[in-house]
């Protein structure tokens, strides 16, 4: 098919989002965060004061989340991407949005997707697989300076320690844990800007188109 799928994994707070944005639109392709997905789930289980451990409450959010209408202001709250943590290690509620995911990768001309499972799970024949990783010091000091940038009061200690739990709990879950495909190219921003990230990635991309 003339289909184009690139698949953007790595761990909260890599730069994987702001990469998986450029990468599509330099190449007109659509775009999905998949973390809101689970972001979400964990969002309409808070919002009517339910419990985040209930996999037949979270399997019925997961079906009535409507990709379309994700909001990525309120979704990336924090407290949020630590729910969504917690929702994503249970497989029924994975199988669901994995579903959501293809189908929206399967829309013309293609997709970037981005997320932790993309190159291994939801589209293990992608065309480019990227891996994107930074020391967890530098994606704490990254999230603080946004948030400080937003005009929001950050604790650096308090941010550091919630992406070395959201890594812990990522990567030690049974159900696709957050892990490189075999076929993954790698990309270790710790020393890059977003622009020579971009670059990076762009070279990888097209030696492979
Ligand atoms: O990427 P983000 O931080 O928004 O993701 C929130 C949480 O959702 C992650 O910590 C992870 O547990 C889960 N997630 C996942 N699989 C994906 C994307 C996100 O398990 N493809």
């Amino acid at each position: 098919a003339d289909l184009l799928t690139i698949a953007i994994d790595g761990p909260a707070a890599s730069g994987k989002g702001t990469l998986a944005r450029r990468i599509a639109a330099h190449y007109g392709l659509h775009h999905l965060d998949t973390g809101l997905t689970y972001r979400g789930v964990a969002r309409a289980l808070l919002a009517s004061g339910q419990p985040l451990d209930d996999v037949a409450v979270a399997e019925a959010a997961a079906r009535a989340l409507d990709l379309a209408g994700l909001d990525r202001g309120v979704l990336s709250a924090h407290g949020i991407g630590e729910a969504a943590s917690k929702v994503a290690v249970m497989p029924t509620v994975r199988a669901i949005l994995v579903d959501k995911q293809r189908t929206f990768a399967a829309t013309p001309p293609g997709a970037v997707l981005d997320g932790r499972d993309i190159g291994t799970v939801v589209c293990p024949k992608a065309d480019v697989k990227l891996y994107v990783i930074a020391t967890p010091e530098v994606r704490a000091t990254r999230r603080w300076r946004e948030i400080e940038a937003n005009g929001g009061d950050a604790d650096y200690a308090g941010i550091l320690a919630d992406i070395k739990r959201r890594d812990e709990r990522d990567t030690a879950r049974a159900a696709s844990p957050l892990r490189p495909a075999e076929d993954a190219h790698l990309l270790d921003t710790s020393e890059m800007d977003i622009e020579t990230a971009f670059r990076a990635a762009k070279a990888i991309i097209d030696e492979r188109l």
